[in-house]
């Protein structure tokens, strides 16, 4: 059990940690585990607010969790309740109140909401006592509801919830609620800002992108696991690295149409151009400063960068654009970045790209076949491409060939 002051120090941690959360699903686990860890809580929910219903989006429950195997992940519907106040949470969420009940078993006559035991029933357990928090913004929008249920003494009996123990929670609610909006926003964002980046070229599909974040990610798994890289690093950068990956070309979203769709060969002045899609989408993410902001300027700078030194943008500086001082080359041109240079992610994305681009049809080349395209990353190994993640490359090549049938490109009309 925490006492005061480690309710209070949690607290203070917890504002500065959720705020550099990134991902949804992520931020939701580290929400849940806080609050139940304040109040020694044995299970906990999170729904989510979409127009007038609540959708069940998080559990966790220590007791139906221990009759798993280990590693086992615990299995749950997606269910929706109505915001009304036929329900506990979907009162909550209605009134923007907390509620503090004792004993789901023995509500008193008078409250309109009834407890569903029908869920308990299911899967054989027995929620006793809810506390049930709305997660209201700093505009007053009730974003979700924060369920924590079966609070317990030192000897794992149920108890009630403490009066005392609202308040904290109240103000651990507004920033979890904070924080969860901000990764709302962030996944929004992106799906929509694929969608437009595929509205302005249409090579880069839906399908590419998926293909592209899936082969990355795979990539980087297994350099990570070689590498001896712990596995909640593991995940937590897989999160953010998807994302960054699909977002690799988002910069072409500010090149002019007459050079994204030429039809002919582009000019050297086009080209360069061209070229610039690196740079522009780069500086999208420069004001954000979570761990998805860093790695979607990494992708996006560097995955046309080469390992020899002869990619592109080089050592620029993003803000401007322009070579950075001791890195400019004779010409006064920016030096491309060579081997380690190369930030990791950008590396893994220009092998994921090349291969997804050769083995695809694109409106200038039919789809190479596999086995060119495999001889061109071989040759390319030390010379374009980073070796050791080349040698990882071939060595998932099963995985690959898996996630290409998974992202069909649909054909084109
Ligand atoms: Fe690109
Ligand atoms: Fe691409």
């Amino acid at each position: 059990m925490l006492t005061e002051r480690e309710k209070l120090d949690t607290l203070l941690r917890l504002s500065v940690e959720l705020g550099y959360s990134k991902d949804l699903d992520i931020l939701m686990e580290h929400i849940l585990t806080e609050a139940r860890r304040f109040v020694n809580a044995d299970a906990g929910s999170i729904y989510l607010k979409d127009h007038e219903t609540l959708i069940f989006s998080y559990t966790q429950n220590d007791t139906l969790q221990r009759r798993l195997p280990p590693n086992e992940k615990l299995a749950y519907a997606n269910f929706t309740v109505p915001i009304d106040q036929n329900s506990i949470a979907g009162f909550v969420a209605k009134t923007g109140t907390i509620l503090n009940i004792p004993d789901a078993l023995r509500l008193p006559a008078t409250v309109p909401y009834h407890f569903n035991r029908s869920f308990d029933e299911k899967v054989g357990y027995s929620t006793r006592s809810i506390l049930t928090i709305p997660l209201n913004t700093a505009q007053g929008d009730v974003i979700g509801v924060l369920q924590i249920i079966n609070a317990q003494d030192e000897n794992g009996n149920v108890i009630a919830f403490l009066p005392e123990d609202e308040l904290m929670f109240i103000h651990f609610a507004n920033t979890a609620a904070m924080a969860l909006e901000r990764a709302k926003l962030t996944r929004d964002l992106i799906l929509r800002t694929i969608k437009m980046a595929e509205m302005r070229d249409p090579q880069e599909t839906g399908a590419h992108v998926n293909r592209v974040a899936s082969y990355t990610i795979e990539i980087y798994e297994r350099w990570a696991r070689k590498k001896g890289s712990d596995e909640k690093e593991i995940k937590e950068k897989r999160d953010v690295l998807r994302m960054a990956a699909m977002l690799h070309d988002v910069g072409k979203v500010a090149i002019s149409d007459v050079i994204l769709k030429k039809p002919a060969k582009l000019m050297d002045e086009e080209y360069n151009i061209m070229k610039q899609h690196t740079i522009l989408g780069a500086r999208l993410f420069l004001d954000g400063h979570s761990d998805f902001d860093r790695a979607a300027i990494d992708v996006s700078l560097n995955h046309h960068e080469r390992w020899d030194g002869k990619g592109y943008p080089g050592h620029v500086n993003v803000q401007t654009g322009s070579p950075i001082a001791d890195y400019a080359g004779p010409d006064g041109q920016a030096r491309g970045k060579t081997c380690d240079e190369i930030p990791l992610f950008g590396r893994i994305v220009a092998i994921a790209d090349v291969y997804d681009a050769l083995t695809s049809v694109r409106a200038y080349k039919e789809a190479w076949d596999e086995k060119r395209v495999l001889e061109t990353l071989a040759e390319n190994a030390a010379k374009q491409f980073d070796p050791e993640l080349i040698e990882i490359f071939f060595s998932c090549l099963d995985f690959i060939h898996n996630i290409k049938q998974r992202y069909p490109e649909k054909p084109h009309l």
